[in-house]
């Protein structure tokens, strides 16, 4: 009797599996793809003509309650998770959730992907696309016209895989080079920041794609990032962690903006008023729609619309009609408060349904032969040079010589984390690949070398001239931290790991992995020159094996034409240009505290170059560093000191090229608030331009200050506040004061037009 029942229980749970399981591979691998731009037919006036605000309005008025609520999710559960999950585990994809589809009102839906670098949802034909070194490789190039670049052909890409909303950029600070997700950013500086995703902004929406630069705001620690309360002073909220948002915001009005999970003082991001409404809208003048990251973005949907937030995502959950409707009957919100936040929603939204498209965007734009040069363009301008001792590097690529290379990641395919900023090359070039390929005409043999087998190392060493080794992380060390949130809660609350850490998130210790570090000491004994090469998101200790080895070069995830960058900037094609978004401490004590386990942190004014600079704290390599194969000499700083137009400084500097390489230099302007009555920075950057040099050529390269730029948060009058006094004018090759010329300027010594 025993055993039938058990028979029949199984019988049971079999069935339902099975049918769960064909429904979801059924969904999954057929769901309807639907088009994203408004349909000329239902119109009888051309669609690019049409009045997209006055449309906006007029839809709302026909809308029903529901309708209007169903402008403010993603999709319904009941389907899309099936949908979502089955997409994941048949096909590996990522899928298409259309957000705001009305068929009555023929409102065509939206959709997002993810993109930081490379399109992430893929259309259903598509199995690749161009995958570019991460944003923090981009942001060691210091060349914001590349990054705007690399947007404008993810933008094509997303919009030739049928979507028409980039989760991208992130902005958030790197407050602590642990962070899980630093590889996704632009480093500690907010100025730099601000460049960047102003950049990507532009690029984003010159192909009509709605840009959603994230994580709004103060998320800089992952793995407690759906727990964590961030608690800051509001000078240190304004001056050092929101600046970047408001630039991208003010300057390059994207489309719409993703708040963060974390809490800031005490409230969700996604439901936090004096985030969504206070600061953004009515401070920055933000018109677009705010949605949520995805799931836990909010935990309760009337908070949510009191806090003004547009859109939960992905799917509908606190955003329900009973909700909504039961909050109204109560008088928590209005059906006003509803409109209000539909209205901003379609109004942006529509703008970009209804755009004329400049060009198509067919399968075959996908992966174009100068997507492709792009990604290894990028992928040379941004790697660092750290370390180049007796001029090991470039190497010398006469035939006959035999190169050494060795590590776990010296032929492994590494492109980054796998979290939300996954992208699916079609191919990814290795170091291993790239040597191999650079080397095939020039007839040297190039060595895999077994990191495990120490005899082996040993007895290559003897017949090498070369020796490479490769180092770093994967998305098993770093990247996003995906594990239940009440695992997370449990880890956070205990202020330590409860349970079994989940792959990637935070990194602790900056050190490289024991493994790593052996290998640098097994090879450096019997090499004399050895190369290291450093696969990773952001900054490492290096001082167990720094001086064992000869030269140090930062290859970041390097993306999908990585190994073949790498090749042509170790051989001296490519002169190495790239200079660090973050610094590097001597004691990784003296970052800011960093507890990726806990539910609230502290974010102080100080981190980062300033932080190492005001409290004196020694640093191993700063901000801006990065070496070149030749020298630049910086000389004649000059400021214009004629009357401000649009009170701007123009400030002026010579720079030569002293060497024997033609190359590029990086040249930073720093301001400096020595004489500041008023706690302040020793230094901030405030301008850069990356420009190329022939061999002995010599160029003036101009610079700019806003002078607004030099204000200061002041609490009390809540304003943005000059101090007239005299600030120090820094110019030259990195943020470390021996590298930088200096001269003084006061801003009441010059006939300035609209600054005070
Ligand atoms: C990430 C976001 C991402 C979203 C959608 C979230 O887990 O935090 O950055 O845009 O997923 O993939």
């Amino acid at each position: 009797m025993k055993v039938i029942k058990i028979l029949k229980y199984i019988l049971i749970i079999g069935v339902t599996v099975s049918v769960l399981l064909s429904v979801i591979f059924y969904i999954s691998t057929d769901y309807k793809m639907y088009d994203l731009k408004a349909n000329q037919k239902n119109y009888s006036q051309n669609i690019w003509k049409i009045n997209t605000d006055s449309l906006a309005e007029s839809l709302i008025s026909e809308m029903t309650f529901e309708e209007k609520i169903d402008q403010m999710y993603g999709e319904k559960m009941i389907f899309s998770i099936p949908k979502f999950i089955g997409s994941y585990i048949f096909k590996n994809r990522f899928a298409h959730i259309y957000v705001g589809k009305n068929d009555r009102l023929n409102i065509p839906p939206w959709v997002l992907s993810d993109g930081p670098r490379g399109a992430r949802v893929l259309d259903k034909k598509i199995n690749a696309v161009t995958t570019f070194p991460v944003a923090m490789a981009r942001a060691a190039s210091w060349d914001i016209n590349l990054e705007n670049k690399v947007h404008k052909v993810i933008a094509k890409e997303m919009r030739a895989n049928k979507t028409n909303y980039a989760a991208t950029p992130c902005i958030n600070l790197l407050r602590h080079p642990g962070w899980g997700r630093a590889q996704e950013t632009y480093g500690e500086d907010p100025w730099l920041l601000g460049e960047f995703g102003l950049a990507a902004v532009k690029g984003i929406e010159s192909h009509n794609v709605m840009a959603c630069p994230k994580h709004f705001a103060l998320n800089s620690i992952e793995n407690s990032r759906w727990v964590i309360d961030v608690s800051i002073d509001e000078r240190t909220l304004r001056e050092v962690y929101l600046p970047h948002f408001k630039k991208v915001i003010q300057k390059g009005k994207p489309a719409s903006i993703m708040s963060a999970y974390n809490k800031v003082r005490g409230t969700y991001s996604g439901s936090n008023k004096e985030l969504l409404t206070e600061i953004l809208r009515k401070d920055w003048g933000f018109e677009g729609f705010i949605s949520t990251d995805w799931m836990y973005g909010i935990y309760d949907g009337i908070e949510g619309i009191k806090a003004g937030l547009n859109v939960e995502m992905p799917w509908q959950d606190e955003y329900n009609y009973n909700t909504i409707r039961d909050g109204i009957k109560e008088k928590k919100i209005s059906e006003n408060d509803i409109d209000k936040l539909v209205l901003n929603t379609l109004k942006t939204r529509l703008k970009y349904a209804f755009a004329y498209d400049s060009i198509n965007y067919p399968h075959s734009i996908i992966l174009d032969s100068s997507h492709i040069s792009l990604a290894s363009k990028v992928a040379e301008e941004s790697m660092v040079l750290i370390k180049n001792q007796n001029n090991i590097l470039p190497f010398k690529k006469k035939s006959g010589t035999k190169i050494g290379i060795i590590g776990r990641l010296a032929n492994k395919i590494n492109t980054g984390d796998l979290g939300s900023s996954n992208s699916k090359p079609p191919y990814v070039i290795t170091p291993f690949e790239g040597l191999k390929s650079y080397h095939k005409n020039l007839n040297n043999e190039v060595i895999l070398i077994d990191e495990n087998n120490t005899d082996e190392i040993k007895n290559a060493s003897e017949i090498i001239d070369q020796m490479i080794v490769v180092v770093g992380f994967t998305y098993e060390d770093e990247g996003e931290y995906i594990l239940s949130r009440s695992e997370m809660l449990k880890s956070a609350e205990a202020n330590e790991l409860v349970g079994v850490k989940g792959i990637g998130g935070d990194r602790i210790n900056l050190r490289l992995n024991p493994e790593d570090e052996k290998l640098i000491d097994v090879v450096s004994k019997f090499n004399e020159n050895v190369v290291v090469v450093y696969v990773g998101g952001s900054a490492i200790d290096m001082s167990p094996w720094e001086d064992k080895v000869n030269a140090i070069l930062f290859s970041w995830y390097s993306g999908m034409e990585g190994g073949n960058s790498l090749a042509r900037v170790l051989y001296g094609d490519v002169n190495p240009s790239g200079k660090l978004p973050f610094t590097i401490a001597k004691n990784q004590s003296d970052y800011p505290y960093f507890n990726p386990y806990t539910d609230s942190i502290k974010y102080e004014y100080y981190h980062g170059y300033t932080l190492f600079e005001k409290f004196n704290k020694e640093i191993a390599y700063p901000f801006g560093f990065g070496k070149s194969y030749t020298d630049f000499k910086y000389s004649n700083l000059t400021i214009n000191r004629n009357t401000i137009l649009d009170s701007t400084l123009l400030v002026y500097v010579d720079v030569k090229n002293i060497g024997d390489f033609a190359g590029k230099e990086i040249t930073q302007l720093y301001v400096g608030f020595k004489n500041s009555k008023i706690d302040r920075p020793i230094k901030l950057l405030r301008d850069f331009k990356k420009t190329f040099f022939e061999v002995g050529e010599r160029k003036t390269i101009k610079l700019s200050v806003n002078i607004n730029d030099l204000k200061w948060y002041n609490t009390n009058s809540k304003r943005w506040e000059l101090e007239d006094i005299e600030y120090e004018i820094y110019v030259g090759s990195s943020s470390n004061e021996k590298d930088l010329l200096s001269t003084k300027f006061k801003p009441s010594q010059h006939k300035l037009h609209n600054t005070f």
